[in-house]
């Protein structure tokens, strides 16, 4: 297994600082959603895919397992780069299909966190003898042109994690990945689809409280990495459905009139009560739109599957 990183390890710090200071002194206040996968943060995140109300992760993974070799023998590839890859877990019913359809030489695993990366990779090449497993240490919104180009690719970006983005940087994003396939090349696209917002909302605020503390997690992330004074008890988790937009949002929310200081930052922020800190969209699509957005991109949408209930949506496209 090689890795490459194209993050210097001093980048993520600085790419922190600078989030935090343009979010906290901004009108409303926000902080980027990447900022909660530090360890404990993956581990809360591991923690909401198994929730009884987080239907996505479950949802798709019965997509990939009803229709993994349909997608398997529809794309050809001998390459597999899996954007976010994180744990890589549903990744291996595409990597079982791959192999089943006998094309599969590569896998090219790519996150921004080098420790998880790292053991997934290392998990994936003992498990798939006959397959190079080379990680690349990035971020999907910067450093996408400089993935592995040879062999006949299947790029995969599952989880919905695409609805972390707000439209503008969705399509910048979207025109980027089309610039770096090549015909024959594929994209494998997972989405969580438009349905009853008490549900959707349900997901995002759980009655054991796993995401409340999975969002509050940013403010001890910020605290350690950044010397801030933020009290995570300090804030209400708050998740609430934008009907306009058709995206979830999560918020923390200031109990109280508050003063915190990022030291890190020599910088001062006041908080009043009922102010909010927006943490998080989640995008959720319909599938005239996530053609639309694809179309838009120079990609045409093949293939379409969803799980029986219909809650997401897996999508296959190429030049
Ligand atoms: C990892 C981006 C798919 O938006 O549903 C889960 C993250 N946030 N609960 C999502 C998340 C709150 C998740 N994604």
């Amino acid at each position: 297994m090689t890795t490459a990183r194209h993050l210097a390890p001093s980048d993520p710090a600085a790419a922190l600082r600078a989030d935090v200071l343009a979010g906290l002194t901004a009108t409303p206040r926000w902080l980027p959603p990447r900022w909660f996968y530090d360890a404990r943060g993956s581990e809360l995140f591991d923690e909401i895919t198994r929730l009884p109300e987080y239907y996505p992760t479950r949802a798709e993974r019965a997509v990939l397992e009803a229709h993994a070799d349909e997608m398997a023998r529809a794309c050809g590839a001998d390459v597999l780069v899996e954007l976010g890859s994180g744990t890589s877990e549903k990744t291996r019913l595409l990597l079982d299909a791959l192999t089943r359809a006998g094309t599969l030489r590569r896998f090219v695993p790519f996150d921004v966190d080098p420790t998880v990366l790292e053991a997934a990779g290392a998990a994936i090449g003992g498990e798939y003898p006959g397959v190079a497993v080379d990680a690349v240490v990035g971020d999907f919104t910067e450093h996408l042109a400089l993935l592995p180009r040879s062999g006949r690719r299947l790029v995969a970006f599952l989880g919905s994690t695409i609805g972390n983005l707000e439209p503008g940087p969705r399509a910048a994003f979207l025109a980027e990945l089309a610039g770096t396939l090549a015909p024959g090349d594929a994209f494998l696209l997972g989405t969580d689809l438009v349905k009853d917002p008490g549900r959707l909302v349900r997901a995002y605020d759980d009655a054991a409280g796993v995401t409340a503390a999975f969002n509050r997690n940013v403010l001890a992330v910020v605290d350690r990495e950044l010397g801030a004074d933020f009290d995570p008890a300090a804030f209400d988790h708050v998740a609430l459905w934008d009907a306009e937009h058709e995206w979830i949002e999560m918020r923390l929310r200031s109990r109280t009139d508050q003063v915190v200081t990022v030291a890190a930052l020599d910088l001062t922020v006041r908080f009043a009560a009922g102010e909010d800190l927006r943490t998080e969209i989640s995008a959720k699509f319909r599938r005239a739109g996530v053609e639309a957005e694809l179309a838009a991109a120079g990609l045409r949408m093949t293939h379409w599957w969803t799980d029986p209930a219909g809650d997401v949506a897996v999508s296959l496209s190429s030049k």
